[in-house]
């Protein structure tokens, strides 16, 4: 089976492949690079046991999409975007543009090649400030953010497709707070810069790269006050997602959670961290930043149904895989 794979330089898209790679898949990767870096699809070959091809290009040109798609591809996983909250504030149109336009023009590009599996990349950010956890899959989607609005509209327009076309099926996969590394320490997140994510930034402490951590807020309704999240290992995910495309046939749109179920708070993390790495991480704690939640974390069973699959990992092994990458390459792929 050959499966285009938008994105898949990236952090989640990398792990992704080196799994689609092991179970037998054939893997084209079609990335801008505009987050990630060549080297990575090297180090994806070295750890899938086969080599994944690559073409560079951007998910918003139709010919470049075209000229992928006629090498007869049977599935699409849809990772291609840009993800930063804060950044989607201050640029919410480069967003608008990149994400939901890009989008549009891989579905028409799709249609067009007859292709009709997507596995889409979203995120637990469409549900906002959630009235109730478990966050279960029917929750009320209310985002809080131009990159959530961005996964939102996504969502919305593929599962128009779905209804237009029955022969279209898509999975929208909800990661809750991915983390962690491939166990060999030679893939990982690179942020390039300053982190937006916290175990990335926890590492990057540990590591000596920053003097200290800023916790934002101390005051949340949560067991040390601190906000809570569902943290959900790299590894896991790309489990997921190769999983997913085995149900493939289903016909229509379906969105599901990828998370533990399990909540942790941010001294939490520090603590796992502190462990995994023997490293100090020092804090401070700052005011709240606009648009956090106090917790979020998933109900994780529909995927357990209809998939077949179970997080294997626990934050205290993401923090191990985050720290052994970290430490192997302080910066990153540079
Ligand atoms: N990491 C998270 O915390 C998280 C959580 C929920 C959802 N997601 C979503 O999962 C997906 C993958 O996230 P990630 O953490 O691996 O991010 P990433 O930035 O590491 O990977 C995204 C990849 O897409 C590429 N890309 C971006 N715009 C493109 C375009 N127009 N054309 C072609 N390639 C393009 C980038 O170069 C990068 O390699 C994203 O859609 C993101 O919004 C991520």
């Amino acid at each position: 089976m050959k499966v285009l794979v938008c994105g898949g330089a990236g952090y989640i898209g990398s792990h992704t492949c080196v799994t689609l790679l092991e179970r037998g898949y054939d893997v084209l990767i079609f990335d801008s690079l505009v987050n990630s870096s060549e080297l990575t699809v090297e180090r994806i070959s070295t750890l899938g046991g086969a080599k994944a091809r690559f073409v560079r290009g951007d998910i918003r040109d139709r010919d470049a999409l075209d000229a992928v798609m006629s090498v007869g591809i049977d599935a699409v996983f849809h990772f291609a975007g840009l993800k930063t909250v804060g950044e989607s504030y201050e640029n919410p149109l480069t967003y608008f543009e990149n994400n939901i336009a890009g989008t549009i023009t891989l579905l028409q590009a799709m249609q067009a090649a007859g292709v009709k599996k997507l596995v889409f990349s979203s995120s637990a950010t469409v549900y906002g400030d959630p009235e109730r956890m478990p966050i279960a899959e029917d929750a009320a989607l209310r985002v809080k953010n131009p990159y959530g609005r961005t996964k939102l509209v996504m969502e919305q327009l593929i599962g128009e497709l779905c209804d237009a076309d029955p022969a279209f099926s898509a999975i929208l996969l909800r990661y809750f707070n991915p983390a962690g590394a491939h166990p060999s320490g030679h893939l990982g997140e690179d942020p390039g810069g300053t982190p937006s994510n916290l175990v990335p930034y926890v590492a990057q402490v540990a590591a000596g790269l920053h003097d200290h951590l800023s916790i934002f807020g101390h005051d949340y309704p949560t067991h040390d006050g601190t906000g809570v999240r569902d943290y959900i290992h790299v590894m896991d995910l790309a489990d997921a997602h190769v999983k997913a495309l085995g149900i493939m046939d289903h016909g229509g749109c379906m969105a599901m959670n990828l998370g533990t179920g399990r909540g942790y708070s941010v001294l939490d993390v520090v603590e796992a961290f502190e462990h995994a790495s023997g490293r100090p991480v020092p804090y401070q704690f700052v005011e709240r930043r606009a648009g956090d939640v106090a917790e979020a974390w998933a109900d994780p069973s529909l995927a357990e149904r209809t998939l077949g699959w179970r997080a294997r990992f626990g934050l205290p092994r993401m923090c191990e895989d985050a720290w052994r990458w970290q430490s192997a390459h302080p910066y990153g792929y540079r």
